[in-house]
């Protein structure tokens, strides 16, 4: 049993777990230049939102190797450029500008292209080694949060592999493992992508987590039938108020909770907030295209020319929210008040790069 990772930094190159053929082909692939990153995000082959920007940082510092320019001046503008293409790769998750933004911050002290181009690697380094860190301490308060609570849902994947490691909503399942302390998971399948069947049942099938697999549309009658006691879900972006852009169907499952008055939780770290986003309504949300819900795999299930709506996430209003965990603590309450107390954050990040 071990929990599986999808992003390794070997050899000064960077290798990641190709998700689009989870579960029944593992296959690692080497990003070797910016296109390659771009498309791999694109394409959901490296997705969650911490590896997306762990993904973009190395992309990032990968690509700067390969510029040969006369001035600092040049290289600098060369690794803005760059960081601007990628950061149009996905929308919703604030953690890839986040990423990006740090590592531009920080090569902009370089005196010279191959000292920047040392200081990118660097902190795409750290930048990774950090998310593992804030994913195990999201897992250590979401196990006193969850004391009790046994049987718990979750929608799409927040696991080991959308992050550095570990996770965030499947962290407290990956350290309860280690500890022998049981949990009962429902994953819910997550259409149309099926994140949650592909990719949180195998994860928690990895580490030995019990895992049940039900379809989106068996949230409600679940919870009844089966007594789940809290929901735990991501964020790809948390406003200054609150409200949390997650995968959709984590409004219906943040509706339901409040129904049946369990608790319904959020686990994120830092990076994950956008607090120069004022709320919801100011979230960008990926559309992505027709074909995921008008197909299944290859095979179409509607008819073809079929309109269709396909928003990626939607927002969950941070009153049905009843707490949100991170590295540096659980905020409850008033969250426009105790997201910047709790995380020390002030307004600025998340602006265009
Ligand atoms: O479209 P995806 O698969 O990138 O969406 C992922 C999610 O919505 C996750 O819940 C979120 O990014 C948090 S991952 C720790």
């Amino acid at each position: 049993m071990s929990i599986p990772l999808s992003i390794a930094w070997t050899d000064g190159q960077l290798v990641i777990l190709d998700q689009q053929k989870l579960p029944h082909v593992i296959d690692y692939l080497t990003l070797e230049t910016i296109e390659d990153v771009y498309e791999a995000i694109f394409t959901l082959k490296v997705r969650g939102a911490p590896a997306i920007g762990i993904a973009a940082a190395y992309g990032l510092a990968v690509a700067a190797q390969r510029h040969d320019t006369e001035t600092v001046e040049a290289f600098l503008e060369a690794v803005q450029t760059d960081a601007e293409y990628l950061g149009q790769s996905r929308p919703t998750a604030v953690n890839l500008v986040w990423a990006l933004e740090r590592l531009l911050k920080t090569v902009q002290k370089t005196e010279t292209a191959e000292a920047g181009k040392a200081l990118l690697i660097e902190e795409a380094e750290r930048i990774h080694q950090e998310d593992e860190a804030s994913c195990r301490q999201i897992g250590e308060y979401a196990l006193s949060l969850l004391e009790g609570r046994g049987r718990v849902m979750t929608i799409c994947n927040a696991g080991s592999i959308a992050t550095a490691k570990y996770g965030t909503a499947l962290a407290p399942f990956h350290l309860g493992s280690e500890r022998g302390r049981k949990f009962e998971v429902y994953a819910c399948e997550t259409r149309p992508v099926f994140q949650g069947a592909r990719l949180t049942v195998w994860e928690l099938q990895q580490s030995g987590v019990d895992v049940t697999l039900i379809t989106d549309s068996m949230a409600a009658h679940t919870i009844g039938a089966k007594d789940i006691q809290a929901i735990i879900v991501g964020a790809d972006r948390i406003a200054a108020n609150g409200d949390t852009a997650n995968k959709i169907g984590t409004l219906n499952l943040a509706i339901l909770a409040d129904a049946y008055g369990i608790p319904f939780y959020v686990a994120a770290p830092a990076s994950t907030f956008d607090l120069a986003t004022r709320s919801g309504e100011e979230i960008p949300i990926e559309e992505r295209k027709a074909e995921e819900i008008t197909h299944i795999g290859h095979q179409p299930v509607a008819p073809l020319g079929t309109k269709v709506f396909n928003p990626a996430f939607d927002v969950t209003p941070a009153h049905l929210i009843s707490a949100i965990i991170t590295e540096k603590g659980i905020i409850q309450g008033d969250f426009q008040r105790n997201i910047p107390e709790v995380l020390n954050l002030y307004a600025g990040k998340g602006d265009k790069l």
